[in-house]
């Protein structure tokens, strides 16, 4: 493996002012790879998946340590709205100042809430502490959100999202650079997740309705009361039959649609197969290209830690995980940020 030292474990700061520093992001001076002059660009990555309990905080947490061991300065966003638990995969209590701060407008500046983890480097602005208030927050407060993301002064931004299909979550699996598909080896984590797909693919094209007005012939085709409901693909063509020009934006929206493909929890040979078949299921049946990024392996230590509360380090994460790790981590930061999404 390439990149600086592993981080090494530090023991978790005491905790008993519930306070935690404040993420210092020039703590790591000369790690910083970008040079002096310029641009910086922030890069978000979104990670959903539809099913709860299939890793997404896990590979969250991992892939921001990760991200770090390659000298980078990041900042893990818990936007699971509705059962934050990020600071737990860190050996953290509950900190006391959370997104809720933000949403809730305590808080002007979102880089005021990103804390220092154990890990060097590694910044968290932990999950809303009152559910109820913040887990439905309003399109503007979920821009204002996304925009102070970006704004964040580090080189990537892990957001951890909660399960289910909610526009609310996938908002910000849309609205991130890269969106990461989160499935595991079982039917109903891959069921879970092309409704997922679905869910987001309708939700982006509603900025085609706001354009062309094509809001009611979107619905009429989509209803299809009775019948099977339609996949993507046929949607842009059915669209495309009514109103030419609106189908040729439709299809630009799902060419650029681009999510990306992650299998954790991989056990035997047999599910690594699995990546490259949903891709093709997925072009096949929905007309939507996916990316693979590639998979992790299940790694019972890494599942006991958590279980013991305790913080999961590099070093606990097994030579096989780290290395499937380091793997799906060269490939993400390959990829070319796109176009801000965020408007
Ligand atoms: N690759 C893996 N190897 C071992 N345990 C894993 C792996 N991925 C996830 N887990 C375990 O599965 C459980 C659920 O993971 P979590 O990240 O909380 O799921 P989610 O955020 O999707 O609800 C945790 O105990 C986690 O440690
Ligand atoms: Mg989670």
């Amino acid at each position: 493996m390439t990149g600086p030292d592993p981080v090494s474990p530090r023991t978790p700061r005491p905790l008993g002012t519930g306070r935690f520093p404040r993420f210092q992001p020039e703590d790591r001076g000369a790690a910083l790879r970008r040079p002096e002059a310029a641009p910086r660009t922030l890069r978000s990555i979104a990670i959903g998946g539809g099913k709860g309990g299939i890793g997404k905080s896990l590979v969250a947490v991992t892939l921001g340590i990760e991200l770090v061991r390659r000298g980078l300065r990041v900042v893990l966003v818990d936007c699971d709205l509705g059962g934050a638990n990020l600071h737990s995969f860190l050996g953290m209590e509950y900190p006391k100042e959370t997104l809720s701060d933000f949403v809730l407008r305590r808080v002007e500046n979102l880089s005021q809430l990103v804390i220092t983890t154990p890990v060097p480097g590694l910044g968290l602005v932990s999950g809303a502490r009152n559910a109820i208030q913040v887990a439905n927050p309003m399109h503007q407060q979920k821009l204002r959100l996304l925009r102070a993301v970006q704004k964040l002064d580090a080189d990537v931004a892990v957001l951890d999202l909660g399960a289910g299909t909610h526009y609310n979550v996938v908002d910000f699996f849309l609205q991130a650079h890269h969106g990461i598909l989160l499935i595991v080896p079982e039917p109903t984590s891959v069921e879970n997740a092309y409704r997922f797909l679905k869910a987001a693919f309708l939700r982006r094209i509603r900025s085609v309705d706001a354009s062309f007005g094509i809001r009611d012939l979107i619905q009429e085709v989509t209803r299809a009361r009775g019948q099977r409901p339609l996949v993507p693909a046929e949607i842009v063509r059915a669209v495309a039959e009514r109103d030419p020009e609106a189908g040729a934006a439709l299809e630009r929206e799902m060419a650029s649609f681009k999510p990306l493909l992650l299998v954790n929890q991989v056990r035997e040979p047999k599910d690594l197969a699995l990546g490259e078949g949903m891709c093709a299921a997925s072009r096949r049946l929905f007309g939507l290209e996916l990316t693979y990024l590639g998979h992790l392996r299940h790694y019972d230590q890494v599942w006991r830690a958590v279980r013991a509360h305790q913080p999961v380090f590099f070093e606990k994460l097994g030579k096989s995980f780290a290395l499937d790790l380091a793997a799906v981590a060269g490939r993400l930061l390959e990829l070319p940020v796109p176009k801000e999404a965020v408007p």
